[in-house]
């Protein structure tokens, strides 16, 4: 299959949720979604492939969250890791190893990582006015200071990020800053902090973004758009207990920045990976090996951190790989709004499985949604309708038509000495189509690449339509057999390629084909002899109305966060 990646290594990661936040629907499809396709993919082609993850659990956001529940940061991370957890793996999300900020290992990173930097003179000492909260007698997180923006004049920006506009924030250009916790007037004090040197690393980010012409360009425009302002040198290190503690005299009562230990989390899950499969040295050949190829995945919020933060991080490091591509993805809002916890509006992850629906049903939809170039929404209607009439219509009534058809008529099993020219030209069609699927999937483009299948299953259709083996077996009972064979091949590669999107269904169809483990390059091939794994089933069921209002009143509820910890 041609494409931008050709054989090789390739290390597929998602930015590191916190693990305060627990997944929405949106988190899913802004990152986890897409990373897993991108991996079930790579593997399915034959790639060397790690897909990592964890949660980001250090840092001031966890301890402001343990100090309004009143519980240890311990207790709160060690509870919600497992919350998180179970929703990826309900999604069959396919991580290889999903770790946490908080492992010995990763503290050990961390520290390694620090004391590189330090050494290699990126590091500079400084003070830093950090806004402080009198009642909670704490350092409040950046996140945890609102206020006005003061490049665009939104009342409701972060101190480390403008919502709004984009730029990144110190809290205190904020002006009018609030506490988010209890809603009092922070007070500034000086502390002594550490900062990473960013100026230095200044031309070569810029030479390495300019060199990435396959990037998105909402992702290129915003990383020289900060290029362009001038970096700034970023603290790294914050006066809290929870977190990894800094390796250095004068600052050993402090923790790093979440931000700055955060993506060495990627590092440490790999290590992880490695030293749980009894090979400790094989995170190497994902991020020391030249040919190995890194895919970030991550909303719009977290490209600067991508772009210029981590790469920055690794400039200051050197001889450790940098993204290959950094996958920015949008927003996805939920029936005409912004996804929102407070505010109960949105689809949370922790109920989707009471409602007892396949994941495969949502991620087909989900898959419909990722907001690969702009937002999108959810929407109950088109959730239907997608599933309905184009999973259900389509993919599903060709694969049952056909299945039943050699069922009924061929006990199952079908045999052809050789194509006839039409089925030829069929399977041909096919072939090109599955290799359209696979260079969109290069370019990671997954929805264009969901739609190709369907067209597969278009083709399938209309040549069952056209060629009437209903009629046929009446007439030319081997001309039969060889255009039901002809249909049954399409439906093979379907289900090969439905593989990264719908792992379940792929599996249940190609069992039910009797071709389980089919890679891509088997697409179209000739067997002479298909039989039937098994007596067809409906490979996808129509969504009733009823089911639709149950998962609507299930899946909706957001449920608070204390929940988790009242018996
Ligand atoms: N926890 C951050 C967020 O949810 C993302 C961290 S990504 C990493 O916005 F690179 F730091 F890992
Ligand atoms: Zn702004």
């Amino acid at each position: 299959m041609a494409g931008r990646t050709k054989k090789g290594r390739v290390l597929v990661l998602c930015a590191l949720p916190y693990t305060n936040a627990v997944p929405h629907v949106g988190n899913i499809v802004g990152s986890h979604l897409p990373a897993d396709i991108f991996a079930r993919y790579c593997r399915l082609k034959g790639l060397e492939t790690l897909f990592v993850g964890a949660t980001d659990e250090n840092g001031t956001p966890t301890e402001v969250a343990a100090l309004e529940l009143g519980i240890s940061p311990k207790k709160l991370t060690d509870t919600l890791y497992r919350v998180h957890r179970d929703i990826y793996s309900w999604f069959e999300i396919s991580y290889d190893n999903f770790s946490r900020t908080s492992t010995a290992t990763h503290h050990r990173t961390t520290q390694e990582f620090f004391r590189e930097i330090y050494r290699r003179g990126y590091v500079s000492e400084g003070e830093m006015r950090l806004p402080y909260c009198v009642n909670d007698k704490i350092f409040l997180p950046d996140r945890y200071v609102e206020g006005t923006c003061p490049v665009c004049g939104f009342q409701f920006a972060r101190g480390d990020q403008c919502e709004r506009c984009g730029t990144l924030l110190d809290p205190t250009q904020l002006i009018d800053p609030r506490c988010k916790v209890d809603g009092s007037v922070p007070v500034f004090r000086d502390t002594k902090q550490l900062f990473l040197e960013l100026g230095k690393v200044q031309d070569r980010l810029e030479r390495w973004i300019g060199s990435k012409r396959a990037w998105r360009s909402q992702v290129t425009s915003l990383a020289l758009g900060w290029i362009k302002e001038g970096l700034k040198k970023r603290s790294i290190t914050r006066d809290l207990r929870w977190g990894v503690p800094v390796p250095l005299k004068g600052y050993l009562d402090k923790v790093f920045y979440v931000w700055f230990d955060a993506p060495i989390g990627y590092l440490s899950s790999t290590k992880e990976w490695a030293e749980s499969r009894g090979r400790p040295n094989a995170w190497k050949r994902f991020w020391l090996d030249k040919d190995a190829r890194i895919y970030n995945f991550l909303g719009k919020d977290n490209i600067p951190f991508h772009t210029i933060f981590w790469p920055g991080m690794l400039f200051a490091h050197g001889g450790i790989n940098l993204p290959y591509d950094v996958v920015g993805l949008q927003f996805c809002n939920y029936e005409g709004d912004k996804i929102s916890k407070s505010r109960n509006w949105g689809i949370f992850c922790e109920n989707v499985p009471q409602v007892g629906l396949d994941p495969d049903i949502w991620r087909y939809y989900l898959i419909s949604i990722i907001p690969e170039t702009r937002d999108t929404e959810f929407k109950w209607e088109d959730f239907k309708s997608k599933v309905n009439n184009e999973l259900v219509a389509n993919i599903g009534n060709f694969i049952h038509r056909t299945t039943t058809f050699a069922w009924n008529n061929f006990g199952g099993e079908v045999s052809i000495r050789k194509r006839g020219e039409e089925g030829k030209e069929l399977v041909r069609q096919v072939q090109v189509v599955a290799s359209e699927t696979g260079k969109l999937l290069d370019e990671v483009r997954f929805r264009d690449a969901m739609s190709k299948i369907l067209a597969i299953a278009d083709l399938g259709n209309e040549y069952f339509q056209r060629r009437q083996p209903w009629k046929l077996i009446k007439e030319d009972r081997d001309e039969c057999e060889r255009v039901i064979h002809d249909c049954l091949s399409v439906c093979e590669g379907i289900g090969i390629l439905l593989q990264p999107f719908l792992p379940r269904s792929s599996d249940r169809i190609l069992g039910m084909l009797g071709s389980r483990d089919r890679s891509l390059s088997e697409i179209g091939k000739v067997r002479a002899r298909i039989k039937l794994g098994a007596k067809p089933e409906i490979p996808f069921r129509k969504l009733e109305d009823s089911e639709i209002e149950r998962a609507k009143a299930l899946a909706t509820k957001s449920r608070p966060v204390s929940d988790y910890f009242t018996k």
